[in-house]
């Protein structure tokens, strides 16, 4: 049975794209949804590009109101009956209660070599550690921030006279090659790790 894929994003949706574009011929997923929580996703037009539906959830109305939010979230979602949730730069942390009875269908990719550097800015701390290497991360989410079981780690090396941007790209190739190493595994039933390169 094809595993149907919901992939929720806030940016610009390179890491979406990469997990799109690798969803045919006899991969055993197809991505049904494309979510944002930011009308102004660049991602949102791709998606569209490649026909896949889109909708956006803004989570500006629910300030301080984070359960309303995600309510209006899984209704959007349930709409389209996904079997996988794939986060792919979603900027939005996500309570207990809506993680829970998603646990086990839901991946993220952080741009860390997790544990370490967890949250945000991973690229600027990893410099400032003084690190040789750097790299990105593919876990299940749980109730916990970037935590979760991990189904992938790819390494890049961090080169004199990286800036945050410098590395965060490197890293980024890697994600386009990670994630969707790790969903087609995912979406057979594999949760084995992969380690990258
Ligand atoms: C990626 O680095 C991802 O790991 C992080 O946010 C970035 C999203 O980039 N969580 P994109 O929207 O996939 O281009």
């Amino acid at each position: 049975m094809t595993k149907r894929v919901a992939i929720l994003i806030s940016g610009g949706g390179s890491n979406m794209v990469s997990l799109v574009d690798s969803m045919t011929g006899d991969h055993p997923a197809r991505p049904v949804l494309v979510l944002s929580n930011n009308e102004d996703a660049g991602g949102l037009a791709k998606a569209e590009a490649r026909g896949i539906p889109t909708a956006v959830v803004d989570h500006r109305p629910f300030r301080g109101d984070r359960e309303g939010f995600e309510g209006i979230l899984q209704e959007a979602l349930a709409c389209h009956t996904p079997d996988i949730i794939c986060l792919a730069g979603f900027m939005r942390v996500l309570t207990e209660s809506f993680v829970r009875p998603w646990q086990g269908r839901m991946i993220n990719i952080h741009p860390s070599l997790l544990p370490k550097y967890r949250g945000l800015n991973t690229h600027a701390r990893a410099l400032e550690a003084g690190e040789a290497e750097a790299g990105c991360t593919v876990h299940e989410v749980t109730a916990e921030l970037d935590e979760g079981p991990t189904l992938g780690q790819a390494r890049v090396p961090v080169l004199a006279g990286d800036t945050p941007g410098t590395l965060a790209a490197r890293v980024l190739d890697q994600e386009h090659i990670l994630y969707p190493a790790v969903l087609r595994r995912f979406a057979e039933g594999d949760r084995s790790p992969i380690y990258l390169p």
